[in-house]
């Protein structure tokens, strides 16, 4: 796609330094109204990334190049990066063909979502203190895994994990089949075709998953930069629940009993709640205090499933004693 929009020559012409051109980025993504929720934290960070790759530097040694003048290769491709990010929208991870998640270096591009999950803090955090008493060999499923960050950074967290990764896209797949080798982890770490858990065996001690949640309408309410990403690794029907549904009904034939399983739900806390009342979840802390990433035990989440299921469909025999109860009162 070309870029429309430019950038002015005159503008441009005045930007000598690496940070001229930060100061001038950081300025024109506030007067273009950029979202930075990708991978970035802020336009600062943002800014800094596109010109580390413009100038064929690693992020951490931009600091000592930011005062010399940029040589002229640099800044023309400086400048279109700018402009594509600015005017097309193009994401920078995109654009770089990058993204960091806890200290990992992945490959993305088009065919996935840029990485960004709560469980960059879950994963070394919380999940080794709630698998205490498990196998030296644990068998986790990362199901819905895009570029396979998670993947890899549960291989890392648990050195002696066998892992089952699955996405319904072929081409997401391929990306994290590139991100798996960079890893030196293909021994380990197997990729599945299917939807959601279909044809995976257990049991598993782990089972986690940050699906797509978004409800269809809240899709064109997202900023332009989100519309670049697969719309399959965001959205989930019409109330953002679909996939979850799947997980939850094939998880609990998957998990071994003492197993969990811990998922990512971004704003779908209350309508978790009201789908499920009577699943037992434990919603897991995250340093911005948001309740986005709740998880159950195995057990308890065949006992909520059962529940509403007997609840959903009251089978009443005529003449069974629970019609003297009345319909609907089934235990
Ligand atoms: C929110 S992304 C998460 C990707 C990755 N785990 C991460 O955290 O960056 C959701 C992923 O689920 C995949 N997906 C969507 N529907 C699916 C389904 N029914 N079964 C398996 N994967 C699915 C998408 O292709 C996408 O890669």
């Amino acid at each position: 796609m070309g870029t429309a929009q430019r950038l002015s020559d005159a503008a441009v012409r005045k930007l000598r330094t690496g940070k001229d051109w930060l100061r001038f980025v950081v300025q024109q993504f506030d007067k273009t109204g950029a979202a930075h929720g990708q991978g970035f934290l802020n336009a600062e960070q943002e800014a800094e990334t596109l010109l580390a790759h413009a100038l064929g530097l690693p992020w951490e040694a931009l600091k000592q190049g930011l005062k010399q003048s940029m040589p002229e290769p640099a800044a023309a491709k400086m400048r279109h990066l700018v402009e594509r990010r600015l005017f097309d929208k193009e994401p920078t991870a995109y654009l770089t063909g990058e993204a960091w998640l806890g200290g990992l270096h992945f490959r993305v591009d088009r065919r996935v979502i840029i990485p960004r999950s709560y469980f960059v803090e879950i994963i070394p955090e919380q999940l080794p203190l709630w698998l205490p008493d498990s196998p030296k060999v644990l068998r986790i499923a990362d199901a819905c895994t895009g570029s396979g960050c998670l993947a890899v950074l549960l291989a890392k967290q648990f050195p002696d994990a066998k892992i089952d990764a699955t996405d319904l896209s072929a081409d997401a797949l391929e990306v994290a089949r590139l991100n798996v080798a960079d890893h030196g982890l293909s021994e380990r770490i197997h990729l599945h075709h299917t939807d959601t858990l279909k044809g995976l065996k257990g049991p598993y001690d782990l089972i986690l998953c940050n699906p797509p949640y978004e409800p269809e309408a809240l899709l064109k309410a997202l900023p332009a930069e989100f519309h670049k990403e697969p719309s399959l690794a965001l959205v989930s029907g019409k109330d953002g629940l679909d996939v979850i549904r799947k997980l939850l009904a094939q998880a609990s034939k998957l998990l071994a009993p003492h197993g969990i399983l811990v998922v990512e739900i971004g704003g779908l806390h209350d309508a978790i709640i009201k789908t499920w009342p009577e699943l037992e979840v434990t919603w897991l802390p995250t340093a911005d205090g948001s309740d986005c990433v709740f998880l159950v035990s195995g057990a308890a989440l065949r006992r909520g499933l059962t529940k509403r299921a007997a609840q959903a469909k009251p089978r009443v025999r005529p003449g069974s004693p629970s019609t003297k109860v009345g319909k609907g009162r089934v235990r």
